[in-house]
């Protein structure tokens, strides 16, 4: 393989920046032409397709968002679109892709490889670490760390107040961000899709035992994807619901979770993921994501990552009852 191309897509996400930078730089230590391919599928259709050196990956470490920028493409879900995107590619001589994203980036990849066998290798790229084949995506950390520092911030008003808080957290299927940060920042109750009981009778139970202990304030934190609602209505279930006055607000914390400068460990998993998924291209891997178990460096086929669920462990939720 002599010219291979880069791109981000989908959310972006801390540490993508870090993983373009050894995607390159690991292309051009093996003597591999490396383009960079700008807004992910997009791109790819309108051609938007550049070559890169090392200089071009200089000072990226440590930023955050994506220097290829990233989009969810509409056209690459139709045929019309993928064709255009291949015959661009086939017009550079691009024999080789390294896709950094999330799930919707992978399904595209699936089925972009199966229509025109272009070899594909992923790098999880997601603050949702919703994707099965890697203990950790890139941003995860980061997401969760901003996410803690905004709970602590929000427990000093919380407890000075006497108010209870329900904090809406990203991951729009999965509510990992939402456990990790539950518990580092000592939530009183996590509400994730993952739990299949019913949250509001559990929220209310929990918020009355902490009035039994005298405790004046709670956080609540809610995952985006619960299958119950927003944070906003659920705290309003709870208002219309609980025989005791309680004074409730509710902050949603949105896309701050996305940017930011990348933590040490996604700036390290970020190059690892990235090495990996160059080096696995080149050794002839395709239709696979790179990533790491168990602190070892494994590729999965994309349609295991895209379609087996990745469970949060039971200890986690089991934990956040028993702490709070
Ligand atoms: O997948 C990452 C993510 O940030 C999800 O947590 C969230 O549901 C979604 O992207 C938001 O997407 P957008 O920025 O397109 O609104």
């Amino acid at each position: 393989m002599k010219r291979i191309a880069v791109f981000t897509s989908g959310g972006d996400a801390p540490g993508m920046n870090a993983c373009i930078r050894a995607v390159v730089r690991g292309a051009m230590y093996h003597k591999v032409e490396v383009f960079g391919i700008r807004r992910g599928y997009s791109g790819m259709i309108e051609g938007d397709i550049y070559p890169m050196t090392s200089r071009d990956v200089s000072n990226i470490i440590q930023r955050g968002g994506t220097i290829l920028k990233s989009a969810r493409s509409r056209r690459f879900t139709t045929a019309e679109g993928r064709q255009q995107a291949y015959d661009n590619l086939k017009a550079l001589g691009i024999e080789g892709l390294v896709a950094i994203g999330g799930n919707g980036t992978f399904t595209g990849a699936e089925i972009f490889f199966n229509e025109f066998k272009i070899p594909t290798v992923g790098a999880p790229g997601t603050i949702d670490n919703d994707l099965y084949g890697t203990d950790y995506t890139i941003g995860y950390d980061t997401a969760v760390n901003t996410s803690l520092d905004a709970i602590d911030k929000i427990r000093d008003t919380a407890d000075s107040h006497d108010r209870v808080f329900f904090i809406e957290v990203m991951g729009r299927d999965s509510g990992y961000i939402a456990i990790q940060s539950g518990i580092g920042g000592g939530a009183e109750f996590v509400v994730v899709p993952e739990d299949l009981s019913e949250p509001v009778s559990s929220v209310i139970k929990t918020l009355k035992q902490g009035f039994v202990k005298k405790k004046s304030s709670s956080i609540v934190v809610v995952a985006e994807g619960e299958k119950e609602g927003r944070a906003t209505e659920i705290a309003e279930k709870i208002k219309k619901s609980i025989d005791v006055e309680v004074d409730i607000r509710v902050t949603t914390l949105g896309h701050i979770q996305r940017g930011g400068v990348p933590s040490a460990y996604d700036r390290i998993l970020a190059s690892r993921l990235g090495l990996g998924a160059i080096e696995g291209l080149l050794r002839g891997q395709k239709n696979v994501m790179t990533g790491i178990v168990n602190n070892r460096l494994v590729y999965t086929p994309f349609i295991e990552c895209i379609t087996k669920d990745k469970p949060i462990s039971d200890d986690l939720l089991r934990m956040v009852h028993i702490l709070s």
